[in-house]
């Protein structure tokens, strides 16, 4: 069972967050490159990837089935089972796991869906919180601008087609983001979370993600040529 307010462990946690296209992945790559290069454990988590739910979650979404409160739990389901496997086990072996997306996604995406706000947090209340939360801060039409133009059709769950919004799917993705913006705008208040202007260029963001991390890191175990655990600095 899932101990209520687990501790962190010795490890690190740190996750990105932001809207469709903010730059998330992009980012969390760059860091994660750096931080192995330097020989620290790097464990990876990405939303909606347990392979106790995905196929669940999979056929909720192609069939069109899923509620708003069953797309709550079943993303919860899910973050539980990699919190559980992945992400815990990897902290207190005392390294680095790096999240791709992370439980304020559920706190602006079901809100927006009609879930109660405090009916999620504490659905959510097991989670771990991390050493940092990174929020990608970018205005709407840049975030659109850089996905819709490259990438393959959207799909309904991910354009909020459920809600209704509109009947155009290209348009009911632009009224779903911009509600779920809004919510990321109230997170990062109320969770503290470090903003990062996304606008900016792929470097100068790493370059500012890499200075806020690196204080974070003293202390933490790296791994030997040999594959050995060292503290060394
Ligand atoms: N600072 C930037 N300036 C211009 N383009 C960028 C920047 N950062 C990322 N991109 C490009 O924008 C697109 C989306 O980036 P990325 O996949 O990292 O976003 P994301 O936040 O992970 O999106 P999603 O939530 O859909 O997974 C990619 O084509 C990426 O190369
Ligand atoms: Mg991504």
């Amino acid at each position: 069972m899932v101990k209520a307010l687990p501790q962190l462990g010795a490890g690190r946690l740190i996750v990105v967050e932001g809207i469709d296209g903010s730059g998330k992945s992009t980012q969390l790559a760059l860091l994660q490159r750096w931080l192995v290069n330097q020989g620290y454990p790097v464990r990876f988590s990405e939303w909606n990837s347990s392979a106790l739910v995905k196929q669940i979650t999979k056929r909720g979404k192609d069939r069109r089935i899923l509620t708003a409160t069953t797309f709550c739990l079943t993303h919860a389901a899910d973050f539980a089972d990699r919190t559980e496997r992945d992400i815990l086990p990897a902290l207190r072996s005392g390294g680095m796991v790096l999240s791709d997306r992370y439980m304020y996604t559920a706190f602006a995406r079901d809100v927006v869906r009609g879930v109660e706000p405090n009916y999620v947090r504490q659905l959510y209340r097991f989670a771990i919180k991390p050493t940092l939360a990174f929020y990608y801060r970018v205005p709407l039409e840049v975030a659109l601008g850089r996905i819709l133009g490259g990438r393959n059709a959207l799909k309904y769950y991910e354009a909020g087609m459920d809600l209704g919004l509109s009947d155009d799917i290209e348009e009911s993705f632009r009224l779903f983001q911009r509600r779920i913006l809004q919510q990321y705008e109230l997170l990062s208040k109320e969770f503290g979370l470090m903003v990062i202007d996304a606008t900016l260029s792929i470097e100068e963001q790493q370059a500012q993600m890499r200075a806020i991390v690196k204080p974070k890191l003293e202390g933490v175990k790296r791994l030997s040529k040999h594959g050995k655990v060292s503290l060394l600095r």
